[in-house]
C-alpha cells in the first residue's frame, strides 16, 4: 500500500520533471540547442557520473551550437527501470541501466548475467571490449527502441550480510537476501539456497536498516557509496558474478544524428567508457578502505568452489531456453581459455 503511493508520488515527480523539460525544451528552441537528458542511479562522486561528466564536456565543446547535454544522477528521473521505459519513448535520450535488468528487455542480455560466466577480471574485460560479441546483444533492443552504446565496469559482486558471515552456501539458507529484478538473479539465488528478494537499488538500504531483508549482493562501492556498511558489517568475496553497466541511447535519437555529430557521440562513449574504468580502480580501492576502517566491516574470502558448483546448472538452462546465445558463450570461453584464473587466484586479487 505504502509503496504503491511511494509509486504514484515517483511518477508525479518524473512528470514534473518531464514537463519543465518540456517547458525547458521550448525555451531551448529560441537558441535552437537541443537538450540531451541523461540519467543515472549513483552519486555525483561514483565512477559513472564523473565518465557521465567527461562526456558532457565533450560534446558540449565540439558540438557548442547544437546540443547541450544534462546529466541527471541519484535516481533523480526513477529507478533504472524507470529510465529505461523513459528512454525507450525518447522522454530522455540515454541512461545507464544495469546489465541485470535489461534482460526483461532483451533475453540476450541474459547471459551476461550468469555466475561465475569469467574466468578473470582481464577476460571479462576483453570480452566487453570485443564488439563480435557484445555487438548482437548491445542491438538486440532496437525494436524495443534502444540500444547500448558502452559498457561500464561494475566489478565483482558479492555477498554481505547485517550479521551473519557467508562462508558457504549453506550460509545463505533462511535468509531473505536483495538481488536485482531479473529472473536469472532470482534462479541463481535459489540455487544457492537464499531466498531472493528482489528490488530496486534506490529501496536496499531502507530494507537492510529495517530488518525486511538480512542481506544484499553488489561491488564494494554499496558499502560506502550506499552506506549498507554502516549497517552491514560481513562482506564475503564469494564473487558470484561481473555484471558490466550498460549506457544505453534512444534510437531514433542516435539514428538522428548527422555524421559529424554520430562522430563526437562516438568519441563520446569512448571517453565515457575510458573515464569510468580509470575512476572505477581507485574507487573500488578507497570504498575498500573507507569500509574497514570507518564502517567496521570485516572483509571474508571463502572457498569459491561451493558456490561455483551450486550455480552450474544455470549456464545450460540459459543455452538451452535461447540457443542463439551458444555462439557468444563459445567465445567467451575462449577468452577464458586465453585469461584463466583459479578460484584461489580470484581469491588473492581480491585481497590485494
Ligand atoms: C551496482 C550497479 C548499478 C545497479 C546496482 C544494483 O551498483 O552499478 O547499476 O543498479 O548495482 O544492485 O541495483
Amino acid at each position: 500500500m505504502e509503496n504503491s503511493i511511494m509509486k504514484k508520488r515517483l511518477w508525479l515527480c518524473v512528470l514534473l520533471i518531464l514537463l519543465c523539460f518540456h517547458l525547458g525544451g521550448c525555451m531551448g528552441n529560441k537558441s535552437k540547442k537541443r537538450i540531451v537528458r541523461i540519467g543515472h542511479n549513483q552519486s555525483t562522486s561514483h565512477p559513472i557520473h564523473i565518465a557521465l561528466t567527461a562526456f558532457q564536456e565533450y560534446v558540449n565543446e565540439n558540438l557548442p551550437d547544437q546540443y547541450v547535454v544534462e546529466v541527471y544522477p541519484s535516481e533523480l528521473l526513477g529507478s533504472q527501470t524507470d529510465m529505461v521505459q523513459l528512454t525507450q519513448t525518447g522522454a530522455i535520450d540515454f541512461c545507464v541501466a544495469s546489465n541485470a535488468i535489461l534482460e526483461t528487455f532483451s533475453k540476450d542480455y541474459e547471459i551476461f548475467n550468469l555466475p561465475y560466466l569469467f574466468a578473470s577480471t582481464q577476460a571479462y574485460h576483453h570480452v566487453m571490449d570485443d564488439p563480435a560479441v557484445t555487438g548482437p546483444i548491445f542491438y538486440s533492443t532496437k525494436k524495443a527502441g534502444f540500444l547500448a552504446v558502452t559498457w561500464l565496469d561494475a566489478g565483482t559482486r558479492n555477498f554481505y550480510t547485517l550479521n551473519r558471515p557467508i562462508e558457504s552456501p549453506e550460509d545463505l539458507k533462511g535468509l531473505k537476501i536483495r538481488v536485482q529484478q531479473s529472473p536469472t538473479n532470482i534462479e541463481m539465488m535459489r540455487l544457492l539456497g537464499g531466498s531472493a528478494t528482489p528490488m530496486g537499488f534506490g529501496e536496499v538500504y531502507t530494507a537492510l536498516q529495517s530488518g525486511i531483508i538480512d542481506g544484499a549482493e553488489n561491488n564494494e562501492m554499496a558499502l560506502t557509496d550506499n552506506g549498507h556498511g554502516d549497517v552491514c558489517k560481513y562482506y564475503s568475496y564469494d564473487m558470484h558474478q561481473m555484471v558490466p553497466d550498460i549506457l544505453i541511447g534512444n534510437w531514433v535519437f542516435l539514428e538522428g544524428l548527422s555524421e559529424e555529430e554520430q562522430a563526437v557521440f562516438e568519441e563520446g562513449f569512448q571517453i565515457v567508457n575510458r573515464v569510468e574504468r580509470e575512476e572505477w580502480v581507485k574507487a573500488v580501492e578507497h570504498a575498500k578502505e573507507r569500509a574497514t576502517q570507518e564502517q567496521h566491516v570485516t572483509f571474508l574470502y571463502p572457498d569459491q568452489k561451493p558456490f561455483v558448483e551450486a550455480c552450474r546448472p544455470l549456464h545450460n538452462k540459459v543455452l538451452s531456453r535461447n540457443p542463439g546465445l551458444q555462439t557468444i558463450y563459445e567465445a567467451i570461453q575462449s577468452y577464458n581459455q586465453q585469461y584463466p584464473s583459479s578460484a584461489e587466484t580470484l581469491s588473492i586479487q581480491a585481497r590485494e
